[in-house]
């Protein structure tokens, strides 16, 4: 049988529409399986602490459980790869933070993925203050005297870190660079294992997200010098912050961010999204962040617009502030 020509036109613009379809009908119906969370860091620290505290909650939402997969590695950039490079069907994403989507840029040579180019922004997840810590006999008993004895013995002191990239890398760059010194730095897999070798007197000193050290300053295990933030801690009123102690340049306030890989379909980003926004209003939630050093985020820098345009910003507001206090990725 022939037939007509425009039938077969018909016939073949049908054809060509099955996949849009399929993939709108995917969609839709997502998620229909476990979803990975990629953390770039080993378990127990920050990133894979807010991670799981959010992705049990949003699990609930979604009903489907997040499964939590830690690619540790080269400052979080092992597994923000590991999340760009994976097929963008909304069941593999990440938690990425100021480290993976604005420090690297600057600090890792030949980065192998654009920030604000090669991920779908899902929302900010939370901020959190930086603090100093030492391991629990470092002789010196506040801000002003850790300076001095830093700048006096940085040859023989030990600073860890999570790798280049990190937070931890970078504050400790930076406050090096402040203080004009350069300590060995020691890197870790994430900020537990680093906290693990501050307890065991291993390393002498870091910089990393409050939540990190929190038990182990509450049982005198680690001294704690400062938090850099403009605001005392509500969970540690008694430390005093870097601009009250001495070294007010000192400032800086992480954030974590959920994304998806590029091209990862709208109606996908946007259940992600708005799993993430009622998970942040959960009462549980919210208080175990309150418990671990930080506030609740506002809605005005909650969202998928408000992330993309976060990122943006941050790599133009720390490109310069790395290449100046000429910290350099190694
Ligand atoms: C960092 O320093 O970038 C993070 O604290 C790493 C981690 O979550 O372990």
């Amino acid at each position: 049988m022939k037939l007509p020509r425009r039938n077969l036109l018909h016939l073949a613009a049908a054809t060509a529409a099955i996949p849009a379809l399929a993939r709108i009908a995917r969609a839709q119906a997502y998620p229909t399986r476990p979803i990975t969370l990629i953390v770039p860091f080993a378990a127990g620290g920050p990133t894979d602490t807010y991670a799981r505290l959010v992705a049990r909650h949003m699990g609930n939402v979604l009903e489907q459980s997040i499964i939590i997969e830690n690619v540790g590695g080269a400052g979080g950039t092992t597994g923000a790869i590991r999340a760009m490079r994976a097929k963008n069907d909304g069941y593999t994403i990440l938690m990425g933070h100021v480290g993976t989507h604005a420090y690297s840029v600057a600090l890792v040579p030949n980065l192998a993925y654009k920030p604000d180019l090669d991920f779908e922004p899902v929302g900010l997840v939370i901020e959190t203050p930086s603090i100093l810590v030492a391991r629990r006999d470092f002789p010196a008993k506040d801000l002003k005297e850790l300076i001095s004895y830093v700048k006096a013995n940085a040859a023989k002191l030990n600073l860890g870190h999570a790798g280049v990239g990190s937070i931890s890398y970078t504050n400790g760059l930076w406050f090096s660079a402040l203080l004009g010194v350069r300590p060995a730095f020691v890197p870790f897999t994430g900020t537990a294992p680093a906290a693990t070798a501050l307890l065991a007197g291993q390393i002498d000193f870091m910089s990393g997200s409050i939540s990190d050290f929190g038990p182990h300053i509450q049982s005198g295990a680690i001294k704690a010098y400062a938090t850099a933030s403009a605001e005392r801690s509500h969970v540690f009123p008694d430390i005093p912050t870097t601009r009250e102690a001495g070294l007010p340049e000192f400032q800086t306030a992480p954030w974590w961010a959920l994304f998806a890989p590029k091209g990862t379909p709208q109606p996908i980003v946007d259940k992600l999204s708005a799993a993430l926004d009622e998970s942040l209003d959960d009462e549980t939630v919210r208080k175990r962040f309150a418990e671990l050093g930080t506030d609740g985020l506002h809605r005005e820098k909650r969202g998928q617009q408000a992330l993309a345009t976060l990122v943006k910003s941050e790599i133009a507001r720390w490109t310069p502030i790395i290449k100046a206090a000429n910290i350099k990725g190694e």
